[in-house]
């Protein structure tokens, strides 16, 4: 039976790009928004792309799902932000091999603020802002800084795809589910300076180090695997993650959405209020936890000596990144 529900509107910029081909599918079929939720699809993308974009819509119709109300494209940003209630903000640039994300602020710095100032504008009053392009974080913070008025709290930067890559790891290591691994907090930036904490992680309700109880190996390898995951991927495909990322688009939305699990917590970055010493504003990775409806960091988790200087380290990339994008905030 069709759903009688009322439909709801998500944007998805950069939808001819990599990610978008491969999460238009997921959300239309009712993996964002659940399985009674019809959607209606707004895709943004930049005129050179329009008609790879209507390919891709044609291949939604072609899939006859029954809850795709509608599908708008547009390289109008007022149009692609009527309305909204999710915008997911994909589209920018992704890094070649050899470079850092960070690298990217200067090529991707410039989309946001305009994209910012539009959700204010047109978005829906209960619209959520993930950002997904890179630097995430920081263009979060350059989007949000264009858009006073959308409280702090709509505001995300996926290091979801972090978290996951982490619980592998350790999963793997360990040589157990990865549904036996929680509580997988990514501290800090999306980048190379993010701080995986492995000391507040669980395998099987059990301290990490408790389980896995190889230091040396915790404290370099697994975090540089996960540190350094998105430029392995690069090296080998030769174009950065894109189903994973979309998978971790999913999963962070999911998980905004419903409760989080007793005794687990999600990645997600935030605007900070000062928690665990992080200058307010920044747009910064935490333990999150959800009631199903607010988003709330998780505090007073402990930090050995170790995850303070790694925490610290993040932070002033994000300080660094911020300073340099100062043009660029409203
Ligand atoms: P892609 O190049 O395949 O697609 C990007 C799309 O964005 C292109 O179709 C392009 O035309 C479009 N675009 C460019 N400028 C735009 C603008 N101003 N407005 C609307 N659309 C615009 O790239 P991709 O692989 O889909 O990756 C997209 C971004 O996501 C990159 O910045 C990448 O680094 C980032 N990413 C982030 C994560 C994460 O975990 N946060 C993971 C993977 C990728
Ligand atoms: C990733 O983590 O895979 C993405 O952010 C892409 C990248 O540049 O690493």
């Amino acid at each position: 039976m069709a759903s009688t529900k009322t439909p709801m509107h998500v944007t998805v910029t950069g939808a001819a790009g990599q990610i978008g081909y491969a999460l238009l599918f997921r959300i239309a079929s009712g993996q964002l928004l659940g399985p009674d939720q019809p959607v209606v699809l707004r895709l943004l993308e930049i005129e050179p792309a329009m008609a790879a974009l209507e390919g891709v819509v044609m291949e939604l119709e072609d899939c006859a799902f029954p809850l795709l109300a509608g599908i708008e494209t547009t390289s109008d940003l007022k149009v692609a932000f009527e309305g909204t209630s999710w915008a997911l903000l994909v589209g920018s640039v992704p890094r070649k091999a050899g470079m850092e994300r960070k690298d990217l602020l200067t090529v991707n710095g410039g989309i946001f603020g305009p994209q910012g100032e539009a959700i204010a504008a047109h978005a829906a009053s209960d619209v959520r802002v993930l950002v997904v392009g890179n630097p995430c974080n920081t263009n979060c913070l350059i989007a949000r800084s264009h858009a006073k008025d959308v409280p702090d709290d709509r505001w995300f930067a996926m290091t979801r795809l972090d978290q996951n890559r982490a619980e592998t790891q350790l999963a793997k290591r360990a040589g157990v589910p990865v549904t036996e691994v929680a509580q997988m907090a990514i501290w800090g930036n999306h980048s190379s300076t993010q701080f995986p904490d492995f000391e507040n992680a669980t395998i099987g309700g059990r301290p990490v180090p408790e389980v896995i109880a190889d230091e040396a190996w915790l404290r370099g390898e697994f975090i540089t695997t996960v540190q350094q995951r998105g430029a392995e991927i690069i090296k080998a495909r030769g174009a950065s993650s894109a189903a994973s990322a979309a998978n971790a688009v999913i999963d962070s939305v999911r998980s905004i959405l419903e409760p989080t699990p007793a005794g687990d917590c999600v990645s997600l970055s935030v605007v900070s209020h000062g928690e665990y010493g992080v200058p307010e504003g920044l747009v910064f990775g935490y333990p999150i936890r959800s009631d199903g409806s607010r988003c709330q960091v998780v505090e007073g988790l402990p930090h050995s000596p170790f995850a303070q200087e790694k925490i610290q380290a993040t932070t002033a990339e994000l300080l660094e990144e911020r300073a340099a994008i100062a043009d660029l905030l409203a």
